[in-house]
């Protein structure tokens, strides 16, 4: 029986997180951590501290859909106590991450991170890498809802990243000159610009605008339920057992 322990337990994630283990036979909810909530959720027992949960209930897993500000602490205290989490939090800061990659080098330890759990959303990035290599302009708009706390999204830079890296024939976007309001035509990354919307009726969507003259092909992915997230979040806890270090990505253990 695979322990988890899911910090984050009172957020829209968590609370899916929560139903989705509990409803395994090989896996147990055994804690959630929240500052944010003073109830139990869903019967689980709730703490404050992350340190304080773990040396408490002695998860096997931990699974983190918290906050930007929140992940990178909670990253450190699980590999300062050699327990394997599964990361959803969005907006992580690069610096940090490298940091502790070196310091996680000789631990027992592993940190699965992936900014989408989808496997559509997986899927959606495979493609763009195929048509990056055939187009040489690309745009992406994302679509979350209204409380999302970061943006870009991770999944669109995780997109841009990849994008980046196959589309050759272009030079970087700099010239913002055309811009009549500041931010009207996107934030840039390498070769790609990004559009982030956010508003109340999406969950979150992303389409992927390759254009050349004459034509546009468009791959959009929509996860209109946070349950598309769930068996790519079942899956990551199954495997992070057989996984050492920080590994980076959903397809790096479909
Ligand atoms: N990887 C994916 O597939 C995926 C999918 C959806 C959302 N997300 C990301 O997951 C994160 C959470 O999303 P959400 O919609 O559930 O947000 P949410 O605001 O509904 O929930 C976040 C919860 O974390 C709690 N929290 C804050 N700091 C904490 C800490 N230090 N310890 C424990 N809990 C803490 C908050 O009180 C809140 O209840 C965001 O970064 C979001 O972008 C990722």
């Amino acid at each position: 029986m695979i322990r988890v322990l899911v910090s984050g337990a009172a957020g829209k994630m968590g609370r899916e997180v929560i139903q989705a283990v509990n409803q395994q036979s090989d896996m147990q909810i055994v804690a959630g951590v929240d500052p944010a909530a003073d109830t139990d959720i869903q019967g689980v027992e709730l703490f404050v501290n992350l340190d304080a949960a773990i040396d408490a209930t002695k998860p096997d897993v931990v699974v983190d859909f918290t906050h930007p500000n929140a992940v990178i602490e909670n990253i450190k205290t699980c590999l300062a106590k050699e327990i394997s989490i599964v990361v959803g939090t969005t907006g992580l800061n690069e610096a940090e991450l490298k940091l502790l990659e070196v310091e996680a080098k000789n631990k027992d330890w592993a940190a699965i991170i992936v900014p989408n759990f989808a496997i559509g959303a997986v899927l959606m990035m495979r493609f763009a890498k195929e048509a990056a290599q055939y187009f040489s302009d690309v745009e992406i708009i994302e679509y979350h809802h209204n409380e999302k706390k970061d943006a870009p999204s991770g999944t669109a830079m995780k997109t841009a990243e990849i994008i980046n890296q196959h589309l050759t024939a272009r030079e970087p976007v700099v010239d913002d000159s055309f811009e009549i309001i500041k931010g009207a035509a996107g934030a840039v990354s390498g070769k790609v610009r990004i559009h982030s919307v956010r508003l109340p009726g999406y969950v979150a969507h992303q389409e992927v605008i390759f254009s050349s003259l004459g034509q546009n092909l468009i791959i959009r992915h929509d996860s209109t339920h946070r349950k598309s997230f769930m068996p790519g979040v079942l899956l990551a806890i199954r495997k992070l057992p057989a996984l050492k270090g920080f590994v980076y990505g959903l397809e790096q253990i479909l």
